[in-house]
This record gives structure tokens, C-alpha cells and sequence, in this order.
């Protein structure tokens, strides 16, 4: 089977299309609106520090077990699944006894919720994880993708000339009318469906790196566009000083896990979309090259994002901390107080629309990979048939915004199995994959890696490609001495693979497991 995987063009196809993946609405749309509301400037060191604490060590772990395995991450699983794991028995059958707690105690869906997935732990181990992945792949898609039609609404509303807004409450209105409007809602949430299956249907060379090859330049030019456009606005460095200048007093422990719950989301981590591209990938790349310029790129955005915002923002007048409605409401409100503000809008919109793009074909392409390897269907039907049931799902998302009225039953069907329900369905499949699926699918990756497959195998893996970086002295590579020192010296040094070590055994699984507790509100950490 692996004879005749496809495989990237080059490191720059691979780069391109990974950096697509996780630039993406969260770079644009969530990062300038978490840090409006978490302070500023404090907020983005407080993430910078994430992405390097947990983002690079996780991303390379992705990629070398997409590299090691070429496959979906269930087969990528399967292939390393060691024959037995205490660990897995144990956890398997200490869910599957809380089910049967659960079960007795009448609480019908996490019963039976808790005690399947105690069954399959116990019997599969490891592959739950693959499948977990596949699970986020479904849940995030089909709410990414409603959102993403929104932006197609938008960028056509601007070039109609229809986002004529005096004030952000007539700009909030006018959002609520569009997102409540089921037909509009779902049309757009349609051919943004339509796109993603197109191009990962032709395939990974000739449909996603060739796609990201065009629309990544794209992006870049069209953010820079509007950078300057903002820059040069009256009053505009008052934006950027709220941007640049930390304060923080207004940092809390819930900002630090905002900012680590984010930089995951934002990475693309966690579900095995990473790992899914690293499979196309043959052994002559350098992963620590690519896995370090994947970062710096998907963090070179969401800074360019809200240098493109905050100085527009402030120039005219208006407040950061708005939440989700920041991209929505107050731009267009802003655009249209700017000289050819349609123009600018228009832009602005079909940036978040290319964004969006090359990050949903990676969630389509893990779940069209793993029908394709695991269960042999040809690539056309991998993605139609599964993009036709997200589609499906995104629409029930796209209905529940509006008006989670319309649907009753789905609303009671809910409630009847596990008690209660917040917030609509699409905030149902949000926190599911944002708050459960990730993190608890990026703490067993690391924890896989570091303690049941070794660091040595995975570090002989990366050594492919990359083996004049990896067994260096540290400070011989931050010197640039790194080819100054004979590689049979005996050294105690510090080493990039020993630093990666310590960071996937240690770092990151406790970093993201803390992180974890205190959003489902096991662990209270101050404010
Ligand atoms: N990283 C993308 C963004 O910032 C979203 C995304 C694409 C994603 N693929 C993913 C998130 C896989 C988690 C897992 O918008």
C-alpha cells in the first residue's frame, strides 16, 4: 500500500500546505479578539512562550509519527500499538467501571458514552487515540465550515456594497439577521463544502499543495495590504502600542490557559492533522526545519492579523475587548468609515475565506486518508460520502445559531442523554472538540511518544534528514559552531534530541493535562 502513497512535491509543498492548515479563522478571527480581551501585549508573550513550550514539541511529534508510519493516524496507531499496555488496560477498564457506575446511577449517556470508550481502550489501546482524531475531524469541520460560510456571505455582502454600518449596533444586528437566516446560513456553509471536497478530492499533490501553493502567497499579499492600509489611518499607533506594550496586570492564570488552549487550536494540533501530512512526506526532509518554520509562520500571521485590526480599530475610535463579534461588527462598522471602505472590507474577507480554506481541506484529508488506507476506498468516495455527512452536522450547527428553537428535538435528544445542554449546537460540537477532543488527543500523543513508542525510535525517525541538528552540543548550534566539534567526542552536553526528549516526556503532557483539568473545572487556578 505505501509503495504507491503520494507523496509532496518537496519540503516547500509539505510546508505550505502544513502552514495552510493551521494558519487559519483561528489566526484571524480568534487571536486578535482573545487578545482584545486578554490585555494586549502581555498576552501575546504569554502565547508566544506556549507555542514554544508545548506547539514545537508536539508539532515535530505529529509530524515524525505521520513520517515514521504513512498513515492516517488510526493506521498510524495501529502500526505502533505495542501488543499490550498496562496502561491502557487499566485506563480502559477504570472507564468502562465508572460507565457501570454511571449506568446504575441512571445517567444514561455518560454511562454508556464512558463505558464504550473504556471497552475500546481496553481492547484497541492506542488506536482510540487515531480515532479520536478522526472524531475532532468530523466535530470541528462541520462547525469551522459554518463559520467559514459566513465569510463568503460577508466578502459578497462587501463587493454588493451592502456593509453600510453607522454604528457597531447596527453592524451587530445586521450579523444576527444574516447568521439567523437558515438558507443563507446553510448555502454559504454549502460551497464552502463544495471547495473543500474539490480540491482534497484531486488528491494531495494536485489538489492540496497545489491549492496551497496558490492561495498561501495570496494570503500574505492581501494581509499586508490591509497592515498598511490600517497603519496609515489617523490615529493608528494607538493601536499599536495597546498591541505591543504588555501590562501585565491583566494577566490571570485563565488567560495563560486561554493562551495554551489556543495555541493548540491554532496549530492545528492534536487530532493528527499534522501527522496525517507528515505521512505524505518522504525520508529526505528535515522535520526539525520544517516543523520550526511551520510555527514561526502560523505566529507570523496571527501577529500580522492583529497589526492588520488593532490599528483601524483604535484609529476610529472603537473598543478591542468586544469578543467574537470583533471581525463581524466592528470591522465592517470600521471599514465603512474609511475611504473605499467596500474594497478593504472585500479584502479583509476573502483573507479569512483562504484562510479558512487550506485549513479545512487538512481536517477533510484525515478523515478521507483514513477511509482511503484503513478501509480501501477510492479517494473520491473517501471525501464525498464523509463530506456529505459534515456537511450534514454543519448544517444542524449553522440552524442552532440562529435559533437553537427550530431544533427541538435535537435540543431534547440531548438533554435526555446526558442531563443538560449549554449554549447551542454548534457551541455543543465547539466545546467538544476545542475543549475535550484536542487536548485530551495532544496529551496522548506526547504521552505516547515519550513513554510507550520511546524517544529513541522517534528520535532515529527525525535523525533522517535532520542528523547534523539533532546530537549537536546546544549552545555549539545557537553559536553557529555546530560544525566545529567532532561528532566522537563523548559529551555530556545538552542536545536538540535530549531537549525534545524532556519537553514530550515532561513538559508538554503536564503543561497541556493542567491546562485540560482547568477548563472542565477539575483544577481551580486562581481567576
Ligand atoms: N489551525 C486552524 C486555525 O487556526 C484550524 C484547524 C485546522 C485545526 N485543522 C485543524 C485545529 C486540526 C485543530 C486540529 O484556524
Amino acid at each position: 500500500m505505501s509503495a504507491e502513497r503520494e507523496h509532496w512535491s518537496g519540503s516547500l509543498g509539505f510546508i505550505l500546505a502544513a502552514a495552510g492548515s493551521a494558519i487559519g479563522l483561528g489566526n484571524i478571527w480568534k487571536f486578535p479578539y482573545i487578545t482584545g480581551e486578554n490585555g494586549g501585549g502581555a498576552f501575546v508573550l504569554v502565547y508566544l512562550a506556549c507555542i514554544l513550550v508545548i506547539g514545537l514539541p508536539v508539532m515535530l511529534c505529529e509530524i515524525t509519527i505521520g513520517r515514521r508510519t504513512q498513515r492516517n493516524p488510526v493506521g498510524a496507531f495501529n502500526a505502533l500499538n505495542p501488543a499490550s499496555c498496562a496502561v491502557a488496560h487499566a485506563l480502559g477498564g477504570g472507564i468502562a467501571l465508572t460507565g457501570l457506575f454511571l449506568l446504575a446511577f441512571r445517567q444514561w449517556g455518560w454511562g454508556v458514552l464512558a463505558l464504550g470508550a473504556g471497552a475500546a481502550i481496553f481492547r484497541r489501546r492506542w488506536v482510540v487515540v487515531g480515532f479520536l482524531g478522526l472524531l475532532a475531524g468530523f466535530t470541528i469541520l462541520s462547525f469551522y465550515s459554518v463559520v467559514a460560510g459566513w465569510t463568503i456571505g460577508y466578502a459578497w455582502k462587501a463587493l454588493a456594497g451592502q456593509l453600510h454600518f453607522a454604528d457597531v449596533p447596527t453592524a451587530a444586528a445586521a450579523f444576527s439577521r444574516f447568521v439567523a437566516h437558515p438558507g443563507w446560513a446553510i448555502a454559504c456553509h454549502l460551497a464552502f463544502m463544495l471547495l473543500c471536497c474539490a480540491i482534497v478530492g484531486r488528491g494531495v499533490r494536485r489538489g492540496i499543495e497545489r491549492w496551497s501553493k496558490i492561495l498561501m502567497p495570496v494570503l500574505f499579499l492581501i494581509l499586508l495590504v490591509l497592515i498598511l492600509r490600517g497603519l496609515t489611518l489617523p490615529g493608528a499607533m494607538a493601536g499599536v502600542q495597546f498591541y505591543l506594550t504588555p501590562d501585565f496586570g491583566k494577566i490571570s492564570a485563565g488567560s495563560v490557559l486561554i493562551a495554551l488552549g489556543h495555541a493548540f487550536f491554532s496549530l492545528s494540533l492534536g487530532m493528527g492533522a499534522m501527522l496525517t501530512y507528515g505521512s505524505y512526506l518522504d525520508k529526505r526532509q528535515n522535520l526539525l526545519s520544517a516543523a520550526l518554520v511551520i510555527v514561526v509562520l502560523d505566529t507570523l500571521v496571527a501577529l500580522m492579523a492583529g497589526l492588520a485590526i488593532f490599528p483601524a480599530v483604535f484609529a476610529k475610535g472603537f473598543s478591542p475587548a468586544v469578543g467574537p463579534g470583533l471581525v463581524f461588527q466592528v470591522l465592517p462598522t470600521v471599514f465603512n468609515l474609511i475611504p473605499l471602505g467596500g474594497v478593504w472590507g472585500f479584502l479583509f474577507f476573502v483573507l479569512l475565506l483562504v484562510a479558512a480554506l487550506t485549513s479545512g481541506i487538512s481536517l477533510l484529508e484525515v478523515v478521507a486518508a483514513y477511509f482511503v488506507d484503513e478501509r480501501g476506498w477510492s479517494r473520491r468516495r473517501a471525501v464525498w460520502l464523509p463530506g456529505a455527512a459534515i456537511f450534514l452536522l454543519g448544517a444542524l450547527c449553522a440552524i442552532s445559531v440562529g435559533d437553537w428553537d427550530r431544533l427541538p428535538w435535537l435540543r431534547a435528544a440531548i438533554v435526555a442523554a446526558f442531563g443538560a445542554v449549554k449554549g447551542s449546537f454548534f457551541d455543543v460540537m465547539d466545546n467538544l472538540a476545542s475543549n475535550w477532543l484536542l487536548p485530551l488527543g495532544g496529551f496522548f500523543i506526547a504521552l505516547f511518544t515519550g513513554w510507550i513508542w520511546g524517544v529513541k525510535p522517534a528520535m532515529d525517525e527525525i535523525r533522517q534528514g535532520a542528523a547534523e541538528y539533532t546530537d549537536v552540543p546546544l549552545v555549539s548550534l545557537l553559536a553557529g559552531l555546530k560544525d566545529d566539534h567532532d561528532p566522537h567526542a563523548h559529551h555530556p552536553a545538552m542536545t536538540l534530541a535530549a531537549l525534545w526528549g524532556i519537553f514530550i516526556r515532561f513538559i508538554s503532557p503536564v503543561a497541556v493535562l493542567v491546562a485540560f483539568l482547568h477548563t472542565i473545572g477539575w483544577l481551580k487556578l486562581g481567576r
